[in-house]
């Protein structure tokens, strides 16, 4: 039997397909390839091309395929875009998700595992955040995970699918091997557009706002090594598998860096001085995002192994510089 990875051609999905050849199994990846590149697929992996939203393409794969599980990445993923292009998120995200679901149904798969975020709280009540906290989103990204969330427990009801829903906080960082690593066009997150600076990309780090309500009034966020959130998947799979019910976990340090901090630290890693200014504050940004993942801890045995951030930009550090220009030949 093998695991679908949906979107395993992007960013966290390619991770998760080499945590999960690492660990023995065997894995079929389906992509569109829109934002994810042929190039980050685990050769031992079997490729598909196609989208969610194609339901007779799904029917194919899933009749040529064993599969006992499905993980599923394929979403768009901005905050920012999803503020400009609402609809476009409600078309991949959610109707993509409801293609998807239906596949599954018709042909007798019941077990997944997906990615949701952080921006299903909106702005938090209190941090660190627990998974029974107000869930109120404040753009239209968060808005489609929270309804995917809610799609799969209506359907849980309705015909036994399992879920599981992981709420990523600030996914970064690259594989130790140095192969694959974080990959966005455009990059709009704060990790790799520093390194951008020492890479000779940039000139400086503009950083969004600095007026905001914590230690030095720039955002702060809580950063987890794309490694780490990979092994979580497999364990919800495997939890999944193991009979147990639905459920919704988040997934984070637990330990709030501010930008600047971020920044700071990036310098310590590279050497390089990094000049940074101030500019207005981006749109659908909380003051504050850091998790609590004691539920992950002590339900799904989630342990993570890079909860330094010197170690977490260092990796990230490692691949950039090696790839200046993503999967992209130059
Ligand atoms: N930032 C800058 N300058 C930049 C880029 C980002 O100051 O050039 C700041 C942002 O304003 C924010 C922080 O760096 O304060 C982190 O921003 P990212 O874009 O890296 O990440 P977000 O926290 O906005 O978003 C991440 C994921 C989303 C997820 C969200 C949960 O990318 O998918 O966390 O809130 F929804």
């Amino acid at each position: 039997m093998a695991v679908l990875v949906l979107g395993g051609a992007g960013y966290i999905g390619s991770h998760t397909v080499y945590e999960l050849i690492e660990a023995g199994r065997d894995v079929v990846v389906a992509d569109n390839l829109l934002t994810g590149f042929r190039a980050a697929v685990h050769p031992k992996a079997r490729f598909y091309e196609l989208d969610i939203r194609d339901g007779a393409a799904l029917d194919r794969l899933f009749k040529e395929e064993e599969i006992e599980g499905v993980i599923h990445f394929a979403a768009s993923s901005q905050v920012g875009e999803s503020m400009v292009k609402p609809l476009k998120y409600y078309d991949n995200n959610l109707w993509g998700t409801c293609s998807l679901l239906e596949s599954m149904v018709r042909n007798g798969v019941n077990k997944i595992v997906f990615s949701s975020t952080a921006a299903t709280y909106g702005l938090p009540e209190r941090v660190p955040i627990l998974e029974s906290d107000r869930t109120e989103p404040i753009n239209p990204y968060g808005e489609t995970k929270l309804a995917m969330e809610k799609m799969m427990r209506w359907l849980d009801k309705a015909s036994g699918l399992r879920y599981v829903a992981l709420r990523y906080f600030n996914a970064c960082g690259a594989h130790p091997t140095g192969l694959i690593g974080e990959a966005h066009n455009p990059e709009t997150h704060l990790i790799p557009i520093i390194l951008q600076v020492p890479n000779g990309q940039r000139e400086y780090i503009g950083i969004f706002g600095d007026d905001y309500k914590t230690k030095d009034g720039t955002c702060v966020r809580d950063y987890i090594h794309v490694s780490d959130l990979a092994q979580a998947h497999i364990l919800a799979l495997d939890y999944l598998l193991a009979g147990n019910k639905s459920d919704v976990f988040n997934l984070g340090n637990g330990i709030g860096f501010t930008n600047k901090e971020v920044v700071e630290c990036a310098r310590k890693v590279t050497g390089h001085p990094i000049p940074e200014k101030i500019l207005e504050r981006r749109p659908g940004d909380p003051d504050m995002l850091v998790a609590s993942s004691e539920k992950a801890k002590s339900i799904l045995g989630w342990k993570p192994k890079y909860a330094d951030l010197e170690t977490i930009i260092s990796s990230a550090w490692r691949w950039h510089k090696n790839h200046p220009h993503g999967y992209e030949v130059e």
